[in-house]
Protein backbone atom coordinates (compact mmCIF):
# COMPACT_ATOMS: atom_id res chain seq x y z
CA UNK A 1 0.00 0.00 0.00
CA UNK A 2 2.87 2.52 1.16
CA UNK A 3 4.61 1.57 -1.87
CA UNK A 4 1.75 2.07 -4.23
CA UNK A 5 1.71 5.60 -2.72
CA UNK A 6 5.10 6.63 -3.27
CA UNK A 7 5.17 5.23 -6.63
CA UNK A 8 2.20 6.73 -7.71
CA UNK A 9 4.22 10.22 -5.90
CA UNK A 10 6.78 9.74 -7.67
CA UNK A 11 5.04 9.44 -11.09
CA UNK A 12 3.90 12.79 -10.10
CA UNK A 13 6.51 15.12 -9.18
CA UNK A 14 7.16 17.56 -11.60
CA UNK A 15 11.66 17.04 -13.44
CA UNK A 16 13.17 19.53 -14.93
CA UNK A 17 13.49 19.88 -18.51
CA UNK A 18 14.99 23.22 -19.06
CA UNK A 19 18.46 24.10 -17.93
CA UNK A 20 19.56 27.51 -17.51
CA UNK A 21 22.96 27.32 -15.66
CA UNK A 22 26.32 25.37 -17.60
CA UNK A 23 29.68 26.24 -19.26
CA UNK A 24 29.19 23.98 -22.27
CA UNK A 25 30.49 26.36 -24.94
CA UNK A 26 33.96 25.35 -25.81
CA UNK A 27 37.18 27.35 -24.38
CA UNK A 28 35.65 30.19 -23.11
CA UNK A 29 35.78 29.86 -19.51
CA UNK A 30 36.56 27.38 -16.82
CA UNK A 31 33.85 24.77 -18.71
CA UNK A 32 33.75 22.68 -21.66
CA UNK A 33 37.67 23.11 -23.18
CA UNK A 34 36.54 21.67 -26.09
CA UNK A 35 33.81 20.71 -28.84
CA UNK A 36 33.67 17.39 -28.35
CA UNK A 37 33.59 17.35 -24.54
CA UNK A 38 30.75 20.01 -25.21
CA UNK A 39 29.22 17.19 -27.66
CA UNK A 40 29.36 14.91 -25.22
CA UNK A 41 28.54 16.84 -21.96
CA UNK A 42 25.22 17.71 -23.86
CA UNK A 43 24.98 14.20 -25.02
CA UNK A 44 24.64 13.21 -21.27
CA UNK A 45 22.28 16.00 -20.28
CA UNK A 46 19.74 14.77 -22.92
CA UNK A 47 20.01 11.23 -21.64
CA UNK A 48 18.79 12.79 -18.30
CA UNK A 49 15.61 14.00 -19.55
CA UNK A 50 16.88 17.87 -20.83
CA UNK A 51 15.52 19.57 -24.00
CA UNK A 52 16.43 22.99 -23.43
CA UNK A 53 19.78 24.55 -22.62
CA UNK A 54 20.62 27.90 -21.77
CA UNK A 55 24.14 28.50 -21.35
CA UNK A 56 25.59 30.32 -19.26
CA UNK A 57 29.70 31.14 -19.95
CA UNK A 58 31.17 33.17 -16.83
CA UNK A 59 31.82 36.66 -18.10
CA UNK A 60 34.61 37.93 -15.13
CA UNK A 61 36.78 41.71 -16.26
CA UNK A 62 40.07 39.81 -15.45
CA UNK A 63 39.84 36.32 -16.01
CA UNK A 64 36.65 35.61 -18.66
CA UNK A 65 36.29 38.85 -20.56
CA UNK A 66 33.91 37.34 -23.01
CA UNK A 67 31.51 39.67 -24.90
CA UNK A 68 28.26 38.90 -26.58
CA UNK A 69 29.71 38.81 -29.70
CA UNK A 70 32.63 35.48 -28.44
CA UNK A 71 29.60 33.91 -27.03
CA UNK A 72 27.35 34.00 -30.35
CA UNK A 73 29.66 33.06 -32.35
CA UNK A 74 31.10 30.29 -29.91
CA UNK A 75 26.99 29.12 -29.76
CA UNK A 76 26.56 28.84 -33.60
CA UNK A 77 29.58 26.92 -33.85
CA UNK A 78 28.67 24.46 -31.13
CA UNK A 79 25.05 24.34 -32.88
CA UNK A 80 25.92 23.80 -36.06
CA UNK A 81 28.44 20.66 -34.63
CA UNK A 82 25.29 19.49 -33.02
CA UNK A 83 23.25 19.65 -36.44
CA UNK A 84 26.36 17.54 -38.12
CA UNK A 85 26.20 15.04 -35.43
CA UNK A 86 22.24 15.06 -35.51
CA UNK A 87 22.00 15.95 -31.77
CA UNK A 88 18.11 17.35 -30.96
CA UNK A 89 18.35 19.78 -28.52
CA UNK A 90 17.19 23.51 -28.38
CA UNK A 91 20.58 25.63 -27.36
CA UNK A 92 20.31 28.93 -26.01
CA UNK A 93 23.72 30.90 -24.41
CA UNK A 94 23.01 33.74 -22.02
CA UNK A 95 25.66 34.87 -19.41
CA UNK A 96 26.69 34.61 -15.91
CA UNK A 97 27.77 38.15 -15.21
CA UNK A 98 30.10 38.86 -12.01
CA UNK A 99 28.96 41.16 -9.82
CA UNK A 100 31.23 44.32 -9.78
CA UNK A 101 31.47 48.06 -10.61
CA UNK A 102 32.25 46.55 -14.39
CA UNK A 103 28.63 45.26 -14.53
CA UNK A 104 26.98 48.36 -12.60
CA UNK A 105 28.31 50.42 -15.25
CA UNK A 106 27.21 48.38 -17.93
CA UNK A 107 23.24 48.75 -16.62
CA UNK A 108 23.46 52.36 -16.22
CA UNK A 109 24.94 52.74 -19.49
CA UNK A 110 22.30 50.41 -21.17
CA UNK A 111 24.91 48.25 -22.88
CA UNK A 112 23.70 44.78 -24.53
CA UNK A 113 23.50 42.40 -21.99
CA UNK A 114 23.09 38.69 -22.75
CA UNK A 115 19.63 37.33 -21.10
CA UNK A 116 17.58 34.34 -20.51
CA UNK A 117 15.08 34.73 -22.15
CA UNK A 118 14.67 38.31 -22.77
CA UNK A 119 14.51 39.31 -19.28
CA UNK A 120 16.51 37.16 -16.53
CA UNK A 121 19.90 38.57 -15.85
CA UNK A 122 22.08 35.78 -14.05
CA UNK A 123 25.20 37.17 -11.65
CA UNK A 124 27.41 35.94 -9.38
CA UNK A 125 29.39 37.28 -6.74
CA UNK A 126 33.03 36.41 -5.15
CA UNK A 127 33.09 33.29 -2.65
CA UNK A 128 34.68 35.65 0.17
CA UNK A 129 32.44 38.27 1.12
CA UNK A 130 29.21 39.62 -0.38
CA UNK A 131 29.29 42.46 -3.03
CA UNK A 132 29.41 46.10 -2.13
CA UNK A 133 27.05 46.38 -4.90
CA UNK A 134 24.38 43.88 -4.53
CA UNK A 135 21.82 46.18 -3.50
CA UNK A 136 22.28 48.83 -5.97
CA UNK A 137 22.92 45.99 -8.46
CA UNK A 138 19.05 44.69 -7.64
CA UNK A 139 17.61 48.11 -7.86
CA UNK A 140 19.18 49.49 -10.87
CA UNK A 141 18.49 46.15 -12.45
CA UNK A 142 14.89 46.09 -11.85
CA UNK A 143 14.26 49.86 -12.86
CA UNK A 144 15.42 48.57 -16.41
CA UNK A 145 12.66 46.10 -16.33
CA UNK A 146 15.28 43.29 -15.55
CA UNK A 147 15.12 40.02 -13.15
CA UNK A 148 18.23 39.47 -11.93
CA UNK A 149 18.82 35.59 -10.81
CA UNK A 150 21.61 34.89 -8.15
CA UNK A 151 23.80 32.40 -8.94
CA UNK A 152 24.25 29.23 -6.51
CA UNK A 153 22.97 31.37 -3.64
CA UNK A 154 24.02 28.32 -0.92
CA UNK A 155 27.51 28.20 -2.36
CA UNK A 156 28.09 31.36 -0.85
CA UNK A 157 29.68 30.87 2.77
CA UNK A 158 28.94 34.11 4.26
CA UNK A 159 25.18 32.77 3.82
CA UNK A 160 25.64 29.99 5.94
CA UNK A 161 24.16 31.22 8.99
CA UNK A 162 22.28 34.28 7.47
CA UNK A 163 19.11 33.11 5.90
CA UNK A 164 17.79 36.05 6.98
CA UNK A 165 20.30 37.70 4.27
CA UNK A 166 18.97 35.52 1.64
CA UNK A 167 15.52 36.02 2.58
CA UNK A 168 16.30 39.70 1.70
CA UNK A 169 18.07 39.34 -1.69
CA UNK A 170 14.33 37.23 -2.43
CA UNK A 171 12.24 40.53 -0.75
CA UNK A 172 14.25 43.03 -3.18
CA UNK A 173 13.63 41.76 -6.28
CA UNK A 174 16.18 38.96 -7.02
CA UNK A 175 15.56 35.46 -7.85
CA UNK A 176 17.77 32.40 -5.89
CA UNK A 177 19.18 30.02 -7.94
CA UNK A 178 20.32 26.98 -6.56
CA UNK A 179 22.84 24.19 -8.00
CA UNK A 180 21.60 20.52 -7.93
CA UNK A 181 24.49 19.01 -6.98
CA UNK A 182 24.94 20.78 -3.53
CA UNK A 183 22.43 18.63 -2.24
CA UNK A 184 25.19 15.79 -2.71
CA UNK A 185 27.21 17.91 -0.19
CA UNK A 186 29.97 18.13 -2.92
CA UNK A 187 30.50 21.43 -2.04
CA UNK A 188 30.47 20.79 1.61
CA UNK A 189 28.61 19.54 4.48
CA UNK A 190 27.21 23.32 5.35
CA UNK A 191 26.76 24.34 2.10
CA UNK A 192 24.06 20.89 1.47
CA UNK A 193 22.45 22.17 4.42
CA UNK A 194 21.91 25.32 3.55
CA UNK A 195 20.47 24.36 0.13
CA UNK A 196 18.09 22.01 2.16
CA UNK A 197 17.03 25.03 4.40
CA UNK A 198 16.65 27.12 1.13
CA UNK A 199 14.28 24.26 -0.34
CA UNK A 200 12.11 24.23 3.28
CA UNK A 201 11.35 27.81 2.99
CA UNK A 202 11.05 28.05 -0.33
CA UNK A 203 13.79 30.43 -1.38
CA UNK A 204 14.30 28.87 -4.25
CA UNK A 205 13.16 29.69 -7.77
CA UNK A 206 16.02 28.00 -10.42
CA UNK A 207 17.44 25.30 -10.50
CA UNK A 208 20.81 24.69 -12.18
CA UNK A 209 22.82 22.33 -13.14
CA UNK A 210 26.05 24.58 -13.59
CA UNK A 211 27.73 21.96 -15.60
CA UNK A 212 31.45 22.43 -16.20
CA UNK A 213 32.50 18.71 -16.66
CA UNK A 214 31.15 15.56 -16.41
CA UNK A 215 31.97 15.15 -12.54
CA UNK A 216 29.10 17.58 -12.20
CA UNK A 217 26.57 15.20 -14.12
CA UNK A 218 27.53 11.75 -12.01
CA UNK A 219 26.94 14.30 -9.14
CA UNK A 220 23.29 15.59 -10.32
CA UNK A 221 22.56 11.64 -10.95
CA UNK A 222 22.82 11.20 -7.54
CA UNK A 223 21.25 14.29 -6.37
CA UNK A 224 17.72 13.56 -8.77
CA UNK A 225 17.45 10.28 -6.39
CA UNK A 226 17.43 12.20 -2.95
CA UNK A 227 14.62 13.60 -1.04
CA UNK A 228 15.22 17.28 -1.29
CA UNK A 229 15.52 17.40 -5.39
CA UNK A 230 12.26 15.81 -5.27
CA UNK A 231 10.51 18.57 -3.22
CA UNK A 232 12.49 21.66 -4.81
CA UNK A 233 10.63 20.35 -8.38
CA UNK A 234 7.73 20.85 -6.46
CA UNK A 235 8.80 24.19 -6.00
CA UNK A 236 7.07 26.84 -8.68
CA UNK A 237 10.32 27.39 -10.74
CA UNK A 238 11.59 29.22 -13.34
CA UNK A 239 12.73 26.46 -15.08
CA UNK A 240 9.31 25.69 -16.13
CA UNK A 241 8.21 28.91 -17.32
CA UNK A 242 11.14 28.41 -20.64
FE1 LIG B 1 28.43 28.86 -13.11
Amino acid sequence: MFNWLRSKKKKLARDVKTDLHSHLLPGIDDGSPDIETSLSLIRSLIDMGYEKLITTPHIMQDYYPNTPEIINKKLEELKSALQQEGIKVSLEAAAEYFLDEFLIEKLKQKEDLLLISNKYLLFEMSFMSESPYLKEFIFQARSAGLIPILAHVERYNYYIDNLEAIEDISERGALLQLNINSLTGYYSKPVQQLAEKMINRKLVNVLGTDCHHHNHLELIKKAKGMKYYEKAVTLPLVNYTL
